[in-house]
C-alpha cells in the first residue's frame, strides 16, 4: 500500500462503487495564468492518482465522468483536445491498466464521436475484459437523461418485437452497463455541488461528497478523505434505523 493512502484501509465498510465527477481542469489552469488545456493534461494525470488509490484500497468499480453530453457546447479547439487527450489516456495507459487487473469500459454514445476513437475504446474494453481487481468505467459523451431515452429507445425496439411486451421494470437492463452495481459514493471536486446529468438514475441512493479541491489537485489523500466520511454517513434507504 502506498503511503498516501495509509490512513484508511482496505476495509469492508468502504464504498464497493465510486463516481466521481472530476471538475475544475478549467479553473485550476487559469488560477495559474495557464491555458484551460493545461488544467485537462493535469487531469489526466490524476485520473492515475484515483485507479492507484483504488487498487490500493481495493475498491471494486470507479466510474468516472469524462465528457458530458453538454460538454459539446464547449469551443470546438477544447472538445477537439478532450478528445486528443482521451486517445492518448488510451494509447499510453491500456499497458499498465492491463498489467495491474483493471477492467476498463465505456459508457455513454458511440455515434458522434470519431470511428477511430470508438476502435480505440472498443480495443481497450476488449484487451482488459478478463481482468477483475478494478472495473473502471470512463463515462464519455455520457449523460444520465441520454442514457435513459436511449434505454428506453432499445426496450421498446427489442421487447416488443421479439417478444410482444415489455415492463417499465425492464428499463434497467437496457442501461449502458447493467451489470455494474450503483454507486454508493458521488464525488465531485471543485466546490460545484450538482450531479450535471451524471448518473441520475443509479446515483438515486449514492452519499454525496464534495470538495474544493480542483480536480488536477486530487490526491489518494483526497480519496482516502472522501472514504473515512462516506465510513460516517448512516444510510438508512428509506428504513427508520
Ligand atoms: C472538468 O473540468 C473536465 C471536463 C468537464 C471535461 P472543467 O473543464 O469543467 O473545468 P472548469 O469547471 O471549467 O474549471
Ligand atoms: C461535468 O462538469 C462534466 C464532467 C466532469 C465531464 P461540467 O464542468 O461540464 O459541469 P457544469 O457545466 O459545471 O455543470
Ligand atoms: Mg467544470
Amino acid at each position: 500500500m502506498s503511503n498516501q493512502a495509509n490512513s484508511t484501509q482496505v476495509n469492508d465498510s468502504n464504498p464497493r462503487h465510486i463516481a466521481v465527477i472530476m471538475d475544475g481542469n478549467g479553473r485550476w489552469a487559469l488560477n495559474k495564468g495557464n491555458q484551460r488545456s493545461d488544467g485537462h493534461r493535469a487531469g489526466s494525470e490524476a485520473v492515475r492518482n484515483l485507479v492507484s488509490g483504488a487498487l490500493d484500497l481495493q475498491i471494486p468499480y470507479i466510474t468516472i465522468y469524462a465528457f458530458s453530453t453538454e460538454n459539446w457546447s464547449r469551443p470546438k479547439m477544447e472538445v477537439d483536445f478532450l478528445f486528443r487527450l482521451l486517445a492518448h489516456f488510451i494509447e499510453k495507459e491500456l499497458a499498465e491498466l492491463k498489467e495491474k487487473g483493471v477492467r476498463v469500459r465505456f459508457i455513454g454514445r458511440r455515434d458522434r464521436i470519431s470511428k477511430s476513437m470508438v476502435a480505440q475504446m472498443e480495443k481497450m474494453e476488449r484487451e482488459t475484459i478478463t481482468n477483475t481487481k478494478l472495473s473502471l468505467t470512463l463515462a464519455i459523451d455520457y449523460g444520465g437523461r441520454d442514457e435513459i431515452h436511449r434505454a428506453v429507445d432499445r426496450m421498446l425496439e427489442v421487447r416488443t418485437v421479439a417478444e410482444g411486451s415489455c415492463s417499465s421494470a425492464d428499463l434497467h437492463d437496457f442501461l449502458d452497463a447493467p451489470e455494474l452495481p450503483d454507486p454508493d459514493l458521488v464525488i465531485r471536486t471543485s466546490g460545484e455541488m450538482r450531479l450535471s446529468n451524471f448518473l441520475i438514475y443509479q446515483a438515486a441512493y449514492a452519499e454525496l461528497w464534495f470538495t474544493e479541491e480542483y480536480w488536477p489537485d486530487f490526491t489518494q489523500k483526497t480519496l482516502a478523505r472522501a472514504i473515512a466520511d462516506y465510513q460516517k454517513r448512516h444510510r438508512r434507504f428509506g428504513k427508520i434505523k
